[in-house]
């Protein structure tokens, strides 16, 4: 096993200070998987250093489910972490990992785990990395603790998941640059962001973008209504707009609505930018440095505690814990409706 970085093991020479319920835990893996997202490694250092803190060995899996099944483990201490709370992205990289997806792969990756004399597995991601665990474990009956971490903000049991929070920050810069270029010409811009399934990033950045329109994959939205709505604006006197699109939206994307709408609506000159993988990336807001430790020290806490296939999140700014499962099967679920009638009413 290699250490994560060539620095002394002085990082694992803290005395355990604190009561453990579960002593059967000795040594944690952790990993991220799925999307990477803005904040993780602020919980990856919150994972290592309350487990090192607790007398409990830590175990990086390298890039998600595959590093599992690839054996690619690092050994970690305090000082692996260092200087990566500011950092975007994921030291331990991430990956999709398709053999994950069955049985037989899930029980060679198990194999290497136990060999590894790993106990416990803290699990950094989305409800794709959450399937993941909880099959994991269930068929295995290993520990697990999910810490979500996306920035589509679509897992259920938790107000917010890391890196939500800087992704909508950078789409607002982008979408305050695109509104100077679209005042100065007169034009109507679509702004694709990212969201499959969810709308989360898509409405907040739109609202606090002051965009036109929202239209988002938990709502069917007909082109004549959108059109409609242009029309009032430009009839009333709006010289530009900008219309905000979730790429997971059922018209099929930004290109194929701006040309729907230019067939039918000749008041603007109209342009398409889609951000892309730009909103993946980036240094961490504060909120979500914050959020990443809070998570991370909570879920080795709830291993320590005897907890299993639970999610830690944040409700109303307690930390709590989510059955896994409710987890991925309420997602997307936190929309809120009142957001969507407030943007119409102030985009007039
Ligand atoms: O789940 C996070 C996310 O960024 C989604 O918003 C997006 O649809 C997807 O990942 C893109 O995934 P990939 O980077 O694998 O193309």
């Amino acid at each position: 096993m290699n250490s994560i970085n060539n620095r002394s093991e002085a990082g694992n020479t803290f005395k355990a200070r604190t009561h453990r319920n579960n002593e059967n835990i000795k040594k944690i893996g952790v990993f991220t998987s799925g999307g990477d997202a803005p904040g993780m490694n602020a919980c990856v250092r919150a994972v290592v250093r309350t487990s090192i803190y607790s007398g409990i060995e830590v175990v990086g899996i390298r890039h998600g489910y595959q590093g599992m099944i690839d054996k690619n483990f690092i050994h970690m201490d305090a000082r692996s972490v260092c200087h990566i709370i500011q950092q975007g992205g994921t030291i331990l990289k991430t990956a999709r990992c398709v053999d994950f997806k069955t049985k037989e792969g899930r029980a060679f990756a198990f194999k290497n785990i136990k060999d590894a004399g790993i106990d416990a597995l803290v699990a950094i991601g989305g409800d794709g990395t959450f399937t993941g665990a909880e099959l994991l474990s269930r068929e295995f009956d290993i520990p697990i603790i999910g810490i979500p971490g996306t920035i589509d903000n679509d897992l259920f049991g938790t107000d917010y998941t890391i890196g939500y929070d800087t992704a909508t920050n950078t789409v607002i810069e982008a979408i305050d640059k695109i509104r100077d270029t679209a005042a100065s010409h007169d034009r109507l811009f679509f702004v694709e962001v990212m969201g499959r399934d969810s709308g989360c990033i898509a409405l907040h950045a739109g609202i606090a973008g002051g965009a036109e329109a929202i239209l988002l994959p938990e709502k069917d939205t007909a082109i004549d209504e959108l059109i409609a709505k242009l029309e009032e604006g430009a009839t009333s006197n709006k010289t530009s707009s900008i219309v905000i699109i979730a790429e997971g939206e059922k018209n099929g994307g930004a290109y194929n609505i701006a040309r729907r709408v230019k067939d039918k609506f000749g008041f603007y000159d109209i342009k398409v930018t889609i951000l892309g993988h730009l909103q993946r990336g980036g240094s961490p807001t504060s909120f979500d440095r914050v959020l990443a430790s809070r998570l991370g020290y909570a879920a080795v806490k709830a291993l320590i505690a005897g907890e299993s296939r639970k999610m830690v999140g944040i409700q109303a700014n307690k930390v709590c814990l989510t059955d896994i499962e409710e987890a991925i099967n309420n997602h997307s679920i936190k929309l809120e409706d009142d957001l969507l009638v407030m943007m119409d009413v102030l985009s007039i």
